[in-house]
């Protein structure tokens, strides 16, 4: 199997354009299991969140692929995400450590201040600044940041964000964001890049897939691709899982990505960044 392309980030790091997401999963077995299968079928990158409450089984089961020797820990990119309620510099650095301890790791390679919040991410930024220089963490970035956002943190900070996690997929193309994060070298990230499956009986979608012979979740992960965004499916379903690192052998053209460009409504599925107070 051909490996997974990687993107090189404004600080020399290089990502995985594909990775695997685990939001909405329970810890326990299952979960473990997913993500050795996940690791085991190519992917080498992993995005967790404090929130999920499932850090101790991804943790457990990229160390589980480790004693096995799929991988070594420098193969992986694991991200991991604060829950930025309110909290101040050392509480931030608490929070790391937890989630480092929980994880069972020695570090993360990224590591994601998870929501904007009402002004509340330039203490935990400083914070996440120090951990980045002690060599604690290999990158940090944001998510769920607008432009105002990414536009104040720049403007009173020090070290540019690597990666802007936030939610895309065609009916949320997300313009003006992807702009100011190109002009910036920002690299864009994309959640519920299926839209939670619910993109995947989409008409346009499906005529595309059938042309091409590939599946609805396929053509949406190929057109982030094709649009330089990192892009990390969840997937509990082996077969899935398989799936959604299987892009390498077709491409859309410029008229299929006009078309899928085209059912953006700005519609989202998860909150909006400036009326979620986290
Ligand atoms: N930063 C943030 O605020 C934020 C917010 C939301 C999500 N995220 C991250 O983004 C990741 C992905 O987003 P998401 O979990 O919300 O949704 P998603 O990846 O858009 O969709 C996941 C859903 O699609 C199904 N699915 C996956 N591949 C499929 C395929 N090939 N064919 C048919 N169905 C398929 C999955 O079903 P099965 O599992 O049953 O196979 C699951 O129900 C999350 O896991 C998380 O890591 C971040």
């Amino acid at each position: 199997m051909m490996g997974i392309k990687k993107i090189q980030l404004n600080n020399g790091m290089k990502m995985p354009e594909i990775g695997y997401g685990v939001f909405r999963v329970e810890e326990g077995n299952a979960l473990e299991e997913a993500v050795v299968t996940a690791i085991r079928s190519g992917y080498r990158s992993i995005d967790t969140a404090a929130i999920y409450g499932n850090e101790k089984s991804v943790g457990t089961g990229i160390r589980h692929a480790i004693e096995e020797g799929i991988v070594t820990r420098e193969d992986l990119f694991v991200t991991s995400k604060l829950w930025n309620d309110n909290l101040s510099y050392e509480e931030t650095i608490k929070e790391y450590e937890q989630t480092l301890e929980k994880m069972g790791l020695d570090y993360l390679d990224l590591y994601l201040i998870h929501w904007p919040g009402k002004n509340k991410y330039l203490e935990p930024w400083k914070a996440l600044e120090l951990l980045y220089k002690e060599g604690r963490v290999k990158s940090i970035g944001v998510s769920n940041f607008q432009v105002h956002h990414l536009e104040d943190l720049l403007n009173n900070t020090e070290i540019t964000p690597v990666i802007n996690q936030i939610e895309f997929h065609p009916k949320l193309t997300q313009e003006q964001v992807r702009d100011f994060c190109r002009e910036h070298n920002i690299q864009v990230e994309a959640w519920s890049p299926l839209m939670n499956a619910e993109l995947l009986n989409n008409v346009t979608v499906l005529e595309i897939a059938a042309d091409h012979r590939k599946s609805a979740a396929q053509i949406i992960l190929r057109w982030d691709l094709q649009h330089g965004v990192i892009t990390i499916p969840k997937s509990m379903t082996p077969s899935r899982i398989k799936e959604n690192i299987n892009l390498y052998d077709f491409s859309l053209t410029d008229e299929e990505m006009a078309r899928l460009d085209a059912l953006n409504s700005n519609l989202r599925s998860g909150p909006h960044p400036d009326e979620f107070d986290f």
